[in-house]
């Protein structure tokens, strides 16, 4: 008999996520029953779902945004801002794939040989995407190794940190909820998103390799539906700990990103081209060989 399932996590102290297979999501204060009657006030312990997992995930991704959505930057686009977010994007690629084989030998050495594999082979794709962005810096005018080499954006910063932890840990599983995250956001950008950015740049000129790859045009849709039917397919224990994480990354994220989104375009080049070392290729606002182009503002 093929009872639905659902899945529960407690991510906040008073705030519970609950999903069933069918899709259904809802948050969930515990205690909020009459006492000794809430259902979900242990910890579950039975299977996931594909259907449940993703709908605590993305209830997790949700949530950690929910707090900042209403005080969200929302900036004109501008060249400035692009070159911040494809530094951003390098480094937050540069160390993924030595980080996740790291998370990936220490559990072969538990004796989970399937986690170490999912996180292998998420090391083998992640591979070379750090390369992505410094050509399209390149394809800019930016002499990228010279800018990530002295430049990481400080909204940026301590979501590098948290997964070189997350990575180092003696039981590293909440490093999938951190990929998890990053993969989920960037699998939300469109192809209007991506020409967007085209518009902003000069003709001829193909600086969107990363956004490309990292969008819902790219690899991260596969990425991110691999993930959810990996992440199903764990103990409880793991997928409490994993959609937690993924609540914790989402809250970093949505802090670091607004932090950069509220810079001003002024301040945003002063820090580049102190990074570099001379002048942008580029007036604020404009290439020299073009108008004033103004569209919505991408973060890569
Ligand atoms: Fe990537
Ligand atoms: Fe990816």
């Amino acid at each position: 008999m093929g009872r639905s399932v659902t899945e529960w996590v407690n991510v906040t102290g008073d705030v519970s996520i609950i999903a069933r297979e069918s899709g259904e999501v809802w948050f969930h204060t515990p205690g909020d029953t009459k006492e000794g009657m809430d259902p979900f006030a242990a910890p579950m312990t039975g299977a996931g779902s594909a259907g449940s997992t993703v709908g605590l995930l993305d209830g997790a991704l949700n949530l950690g945004f929910a707090e900042i959505e209403k005080r969200l930057a929302r900036p004109d686009p501008t060249i400035a801002g692009y070159v911040v977010a494809l530094a951003g994007a390098y480094h937050t690629s540069v160390d993924t794939p030595r980080n996740l084989r790291r998370a990936a030998s220490r559990f072969d050495e538990l004796g989970r040989p399937e986690v170490a594999a999912y996180l292998e082979e998420r090391a083998r794709e992640e591979t070379g995407h750090d390369r992505l962005a410094l050509k399209d810096l390149h394809a800019l005018g930016v002499p990228g190794e010279r800018l990530v080499a002295n430049f990481i954006p400080e909204g940026i910063k301590p979501l590098c940190q948290r997964f070189d932890a997350l990575c180092a840990e003696d039981y590293p599983i909440g490093s999938i909820g951190y990929s998890y995250c990053l993969e989920r956001i960037a699998a939300l950008k469109q192809k209007s998103d991506i020409e967007t950015v085209q518009a902003l740049c000069p003709d001829g000129v193909d600086a969107t390799r990363f956004l490309r790859s990292h969008s819902s045009l790219g690899s991260e849709v596969t990425h991110v539906e691999e993930t959810i039917g990996f992440v199903a397919s764990l103990p409880a224990n793991d997928r409490i700990r994993v959609v937690q994480e993924t609540y914790q990354s989402a809250l970093i994220m949505a802090e670091g990103y607004n932090h950069e989104l509220l810079k001003s375009e002024a301040a945003m080049i002063e820090e580049l081209q102190r990074a570099i070392g001379e002048t942008l290729p580029y007036r604020p606002g404009s290439y020299p060989s073009q108008g004033e182009k103004r569209g919505a503002r991408p973060a890569a």
